[in-house]
């Protein structure tokens, strides 16, 4: 029987890598997204390479919805071996002064909350099997902050300490949890704010002369998923060209 990976965010970006890399090495993947078309999509791409998974739609800001996703997920497959948070982005790119609460309470929602609400989930299932990987997405600017992002750079920032403290809590259960913190990656969600101009000025910063694609940011959860990191918890791996070294 093959292992059990949930990625949520897995429809598009850097979730739909990791779903087809996951995929391709025997995971059974389920895709959880609130975009269902995408989230088929990459369903089908991964039974055509000859893959096992299934797309289920969930908004991961929504505690009932996640609490049902996961009934289904135990329901048919009876285990949960990876859960990949990469859902969320940077929405709401303003000033504090123009920063309204909702707005913040929104990004901090898609990036924190669900990423709380999916582990708080998956962590009594992981703890009773004694096996389970969580991986948690941060960002860049989760350890460097930004302006005009301080609702997006504190619930990165949110992401490691929460990790590094559930990573504790599940260490004695033999429960992994890490983060992947992906510096500036082309995905589509990205790019259509990118003018080439931006993108070329932008190369010259990062050490490694480029941006990410997110088959870089897949062998990152890759590994962390892998037997080859099974002494690795509470971390945090920064991919991002060099651009940040914390
Ligand atoms: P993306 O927009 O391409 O993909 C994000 C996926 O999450 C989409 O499929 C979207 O439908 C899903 N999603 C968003 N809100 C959701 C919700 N409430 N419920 C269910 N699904 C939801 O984004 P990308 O660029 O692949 O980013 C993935 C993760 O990596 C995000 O957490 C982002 O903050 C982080 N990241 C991305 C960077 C980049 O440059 N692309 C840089 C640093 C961090």
């Amino acid at each position: 029987m093959s292992d059990v990976a949930l990625i949520t965010g897995g429809a598009n970006g850097i979730g739909r890598a990791v779903a087809l890399k996951l995929a391709a090495n025997g995971f059974f993947v389920v895709i959880a997204d609130r975009e269902e078309v995408a989230g088929e999509e990459v369903r089908k791409t991964i039974l055509a390479r000859g893959g096992k998974a299934e797309a289920v739609r969930v908004d991961v800001t929504k505690a009932g919805e996640i609490e049902a996703v996961m009934g289904g997920v135990l329901q048919r497959h009876g285990r949960i071996d990876i859960l990949a948070n990469i859902a969320g982005g940077s929405i709401h790119r303003k000033l504090i002064e123009e920063m309204s609460w909702g707005e913040w309470k929104e990004v901090l929602d898609v990036n924190l909350k669900g990423t709380f609400l999916f582990c708080r989930e998956a962590a009594p299932i992981m703890q009773r099997q004694r096996k389970g990987r969580i991986i948690n997405t941060s960002s860049n600017y989760g350890v460097t902050g930004s302006a005009r992002r301080t609702p997006y750079s504190a619930a990165k920032a949110g992401v490691i300490a929460f990790s590094k403290s559930l990573a504790l809590e599940l260490a004695p259960y033999g429960v992994l949890v890490n983060v992947v913190a992906p510096g500036p990656t082309e995905t589509a969600r990205v790019m259509k704010n990118w003018t080439p101009e931006y993108i070329r000025e932008r190369e010259k910063e990062i050490p490694l002369g480029r941006h990410g694609k997110p088959d870089d940011l897949a062998e990152a959860y890759y590994f962390l998923c892998s037997p080859e990191s099974s002494w690795i918890t509470g971390q945090t791996l920064h991919v991002n060209g060099g651009l940040v070294m914390p």
